[in-house]
């Protein structure tokens, strides 16, 4: 015999399914705030501060008066990742990027060299030439222009640094002149 639920089983029946509707909804809301959790920091574009722009690191009397009193020390620009140098008859910006694997060089003042803490290069004070492999080159170098206002602006584009390839120094490099 067909029994017919009363108007209270009915009510039940669509509490049941709207938990179950809630839930399946809650269960597809978190998993996908989840999901974007862990997929947004690969996706989200790093504000790049320093490296790649222009920066300004005083005039020509400026640094040399710097150098002049520290000897020679090279002057670090930590987020634009170089080092002012001065080397004979002028300034260089060399970017601090190791030619072996690419590991951040930090100045050594007890060898008064740079020296590389990852498998040991080393390089001159003066020219960022290698004086210890395995770098197989010099440090690269950025451009270093005068502008009107008397300020040395080095152009910290990766993409346009002076490589140098052969393992010696070349006074061609330099933009900025002692005099
Ligand atoms: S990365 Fe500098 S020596 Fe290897």
């Amino acid at each position: 015999m067909l029994r017919l639920g009363t108007p209270r089983d009915g009510v039940l029946r669509w509490r049941r399914r709207a938990i179950l509707r809630f839930g399946f909804l809650g269960a597809v809301g978190l998993a996908a705030t989840e999901i974007v959790a862990l997929v947004a920091p690969f996706i989200r574009v790093n504000r790049i501060e320093g490296l790649g722009n222009p920066v300004a690191v005083g005039t020509k009397t400026q640094v040399l008066e710097l150098f002049s009193a520290t000897n020679d020390r090279p002057v670090l620009f930590r987020e634009g990742r170089f080092f002012l140098l001065h080397a004979p008859g002028g300034i260089i910006a060399a970017y601090r990027k190791c030619t072996h694997l690419g590991c951040a060089v930090p100045w050594n003042d007890a060898e008064d060299r740079f020296h590389c803490p990852c498998h040991g290069s080393e390089y001159d004070k003066h020219t960022a030439v290698v004086l210890r492999i395995p770098a197989p080159k010099p440090l690269q170098l950025f451009h270093i222009t005068e502008s009107a206002d008397g300020q040395l602006v080095v152009d910290t584009n990766p993409l346009r640094v002076i490589d140098r390839p052969d393992e010696k120094w070349d006074p061609a490099v330099i933009e900025i002149t002692d005099s």
